[in-house]
């Protein structure tokens, strides 16, 4: 039973002490002031405390047997390095104390305190314990929502833009993301931002296809008071919001040319000058940029200056289409009905047959398209096991690698891609026989005559690797094909 007059936990306390008295006395006055004090009168039995990882101040003698309170120092921060220590030293130590400080003490006291002193030290030091955690609280939050871990999917393909991704991410440079609509641009671009030394800063996206094309200038540059109709104050563009971190320029070839040289001086100067403004200012940030669109190809039908394709395009980052990694799809579907069945007070589980019916796919949509199926199904299924019913595809069929394409035909026109409506389904064994041909292929890409590293690649052992293979009339790609 809690007394509804008991405060929170102000902060967890070890005190130190061989003297007993020194110790009680000790501890009393920081229980009068509601914190929660632990005693230890040796060395050994503080880090035994400590090790439990729940104390956030150690308070400690210096001169103690046999263990004395600089090596109590140091084992404690081996044990729990986010400890804040005070060590108590007898008057005229100072040395002590300074040495106590250069091995990663916070503060000290000398043993003839003021009791105000040491409140006073005690609250500043738990202050400080409060503040780191929650900076790595903040950290982490960011890690596991952006971080890597959020790109799912251990396809040869995925592991080749993560390793890449893991590289590129410490630097500064420009990188410019490509990729189909839907293939997970924008995770890509916030995991570069966690993992890069600015995480600790703002990540600012910025899509330039949801903004009008003057709204656009002055939302990334700013505007002064003024500047045009409607600037009744002066404003902080989206640079300046993104000083110190990661500015995300998605969908950056949907501008025109005038803005694109804007952004290009901009990029070039690592100065931005607000609409209406005459001085520039400094801004230190990394761009990253997206587009969907065959840039190369607006390059040369000049509706994207060559010259700001080349100062984006430091790095590029492909993100491959989910087609073309369709081994990723078992892990993504269940990732997606997870985070379904956490929203929902019926989980449900997906069946074998659903998964190798989507694995017959080609997801024009890519990942956003087996995201919105999966997150129907999940609302709408009857049964607790989703079934191939359950994922309506509006094609049933994927083209195979050999051989005459399946039957099917294009629907929609111009810009997005078309979606492929066929007129037969196959059967299940073709769909799973399509499916592993292509991930043995991938995988045979690769590691060409390495097949142990295939097999291991693919979680298949020699054998079974060997069996499918001569099945599917494959071989690695260095020996001849025998017809
Ligand atoms: N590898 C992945 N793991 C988990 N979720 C993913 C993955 N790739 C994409 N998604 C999810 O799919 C959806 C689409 O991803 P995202 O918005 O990053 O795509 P995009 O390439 O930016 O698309 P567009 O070009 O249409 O803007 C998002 O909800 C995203 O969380
Ligand atoms: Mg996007």
């Amino acid at each position: 039973m809690t007394d509804a007059h008991t405060p929170p936990v102000r902060g967890r306390i070890l005190v130190v002490d061989d003297q007993r008295n020194m110790r009680a006395t000790t501890a009393l006055l920081l229980r009068a002031e509601h914190y929660t004090v632990f005693e230890a009168a040796t060395g050994e039995e503080a880090l035994a405390q400590l090790a439990g990882g729940s104390i956030d101040l150690l308070l400690t003698d210096l001169k103690m047997e046999p263990m004395d309170g600089l090596t109590l120092l140091r084992r404690a921060l081996e044990v729990a390095p986010r400890l804040q220590v005070i060590m108590m030293t007898a008057f005229g130590s100072i040395e002590s104390a300074v040495e106590a400080m250069r091995l990663g003490a916070y503060d000290y006291v000398t043993k003839s305190f003021k009791e105000s002193e040491l409140r006073y030290r005690v609250e500043r030091a738990l202050e400080r314990a409060r503040l780191l955690r929650d900076v790595d609280n903040l950290a982490t939050d960011f890690n596991q929502r952006h971080g890597l871990s959020s790109l799912v999917g251990r396809s040869p393909a995925m592991r080749e833009l993560t390793s890449r991704l893991m590289r590129v991410a410490q630097s500064d440079a420009t990188v410019l993301i490509q990729g189909e609509s839907g293939t997970g641009k924008e995770l890509v671009a916030r995991a570069l931002h966690a993992h890069s030394r600015r995480k600790s800063r703002s990540f600012v996206p910025v899509n330039c296809a949801a903004i009008s094309e003057s709204l656009l200038e002055s939302e990334l540059f700013g505007h002064a008071k003024g500047a045009f109709t409607g600037a009744v104050k002066a404003r902080r563009g989206l640079f300046e919001e993104a000083d110190g971190g990661t500015l995300f320029i998605d969908e950056v070839t949907e501008t025109s040319p005038t803005f694109q040289s804007k952004l290009l001086r901009a990029l070039q100067e690592g100065e931005v000058r607000r609409v209406g403004e005459s001085t520039a200012l400094r801004v230190d940030v990394r761009t990253v940029a997206a587009t969907n669109r065959d840039i190369e190809q607006e390059v040369r039908e000049k509706r994207f200056r060559q010259d700001l394709y080349y100062r984006l395009n430091v790095v590029t980052l492909r993100v491959p289409p989910l087609r073309e990694r369709l081994e990723d799809v078992p892990a993504l579907a269940e990732h997606f009905l997870e985070r379904a069945n956490a929203r929902s007070p019926k989980p449900k589980r997906l069946s074998a047959a659903a998964v190798t019916h989507l694995m017959g796919y080609d997801f024009p949509g890519n990942v956003r398209e087996l995201e919105n199926l999966v997150e129907q199904a999940a609302a709408l299924a009857e049964s607790d096991e989703l079934l191939p019913e359950d994922f309506p595809l509006r094609v049933s069929r994927l083209t195979p690698a050999h051989g005459t394409p399946s039957i099917a035909v294009l629907e929609g026109q111009g810009g997005g891609p078309g979606r492929l409506v066929s007129t037969a389904g196959p059967t299940l064994a073709q769909v799973v026989e399509e499916a592993e041909r292509h991930a043995i292929t991938q995988a045979l890409e690769r590691h060409g005559v390495d097949l142990a590293r295939v097999a291991d690649e693919l979680g298949v052992s020699s054998t079974t690797l060997w069996r499918k293979m001569k099945r599917l009339n494959l071989r690695p790609p260095s020996e001849p094909t025998r017809e």
